[in-house]
């Protein structure tokens, strides 16, 4: 078996957002990731991690307050470089995402059809004739009656425009489908369809157009059942990746471990899991280990030294001193 390139590659990749009251707050802090076509990666964590900044950051969609470092490699091909002349050619064309909330996005006075056309028009891709027999087949692909594309949004379902805002990502046949928290705000059985969607469309395509799927999302166990890759998110940082039931079944960080414990509270609030206290504040230095605050497995080292990346399994990476022979072994 001959191991494919990477399609996506993210390397050492910084976010930092200019504060009003001045002061700058570091979002997104030296994520660094690749993978191959037809890969499915989930990306969790609690809200205000960083996820969202990294997709966008990924799309050069970031707003003008936002200083960015790193690469993003599409193809070995460093699309972020020359800003928005090396990133248009490629975003909706083979970098794409479903932003979060993109089902109540769709504006109501359009048809569905014509939003959908949308990018590949931008692209010079379709026009008339073409264009309206690819959003049928689109409309298809994602489970809709390719007939209704003249149908306005609100003659939709909430599970049924979030399939449309899917079928708008997929328009230009990308490489890369970025989907942030696809599923949030609907309900359980609708969730599941959506996801299988998901999987359906990158195994189908993967074969013939290499469909690499982010699917971002705070909801751990709905990445478990869907991705074959995992990167736990806390404070910026990627604290832990690998294959997803590497990391289901022996996680190397605390938090990851609690992310799976967790279950959502009894409010129903499913941003809040039950892991105690909070992410610390991004505008401010950290010292040691973000997460040994809420940590149960803290020890001596984690309040001063920030823990580097290391693999203690091959393709099985974390940030956490535990996985530090040096420190966690005592001397014989
Ligand atoms: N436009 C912005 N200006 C300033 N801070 C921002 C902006 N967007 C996001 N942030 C901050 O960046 C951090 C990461 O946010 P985000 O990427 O949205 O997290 P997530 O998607 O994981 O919930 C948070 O502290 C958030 O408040
Ligand atoms: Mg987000």
């Amino acid at each position: 078996m001959s191991a494919r390139p990477p399609v996506i590659r993210v390397e050492d990749l910084n976010v930092w957002f200019d504060l009003p009251g001045g002061g700058e707050l570091h979002a997104v802090q030296g994520v660094t990731f690749e993978l191959r076509a037809g890969a499915r990666m989930g990306l969790v964590g609690e809200s205000g991690c960083g996820k969202t900044t990294t997709i966008l950051a990924m799309m050069g969609l970031l707003p003008a307050t936002a200083s960015v470092s790193g690469k993003v490699l599409l193809d070995g091909e460093d699309i972020l470089v020359g800003g928005e002349e090396t990133i248009s050619p490629h975003r909706w064309s083979d970098i794409s995402m479903v932003f979060q909330g993109a089902m109540n996005a769709f504006n109501p006075v359009r048809t569905i059809g014509a939003q959908i056309a949308e990018p590949m028009v931008l692209h010079g891709m379709a026009t008339g004739k073409s264009a309206r027999s690819r959003v049928a087949e689109l409309l298809e692909l994602v489970g809709i009656a390719g007939d209704r594309a003249n149908r306005y949004p609100h003659e939709f379902s909430g599970g049924m425009r979030q399939r449309a805002a899917i079928a708008m990502a997929l328009a230009c046949s990308p490489k890369v489908l970025l989907a942030d928290e696809p599923t949030t705000a609907l309900d359980v059985m609708v969730q599941a369809q959506i996801l299988e969607l998901l999987v359906s469309l990158s195994t189908t395509l993967g074969q013939e157009l290499g469909l690499t799927v982010i699917l971002v999302t705070h909801d751990l166990p709905v990445v478990a059942q869907v991705c074959d890759r995992a990167a736990v998110m806390y404070a910026g940082e990627i604290v832990e990746m690998g294959g997803m039931s590497e990391i289901y079944h022996d996680p190397r960080h605390p938090y990851s471990r609690m992310l799976f414990a967790a279950t959502p509270d009894l409010l129903g609030d499913d941003e809040v899991l039950s892991i105690p206290g909070a992410p610390p504040r991004l505008d401010r230095e950290i010292v040691g280990c973000p997460f040994r605050p809420r940590c149960d497995s803290a020890f001596e080292p984690c309040s001063t030294v920030r823990p580097g990346r290391r693999e203690p399994v091959a393709g099985h990476e974390a940030r956490c001193h535990l996985n530090d022979p040096s420190l966690t072994e005592l001397p014989s």
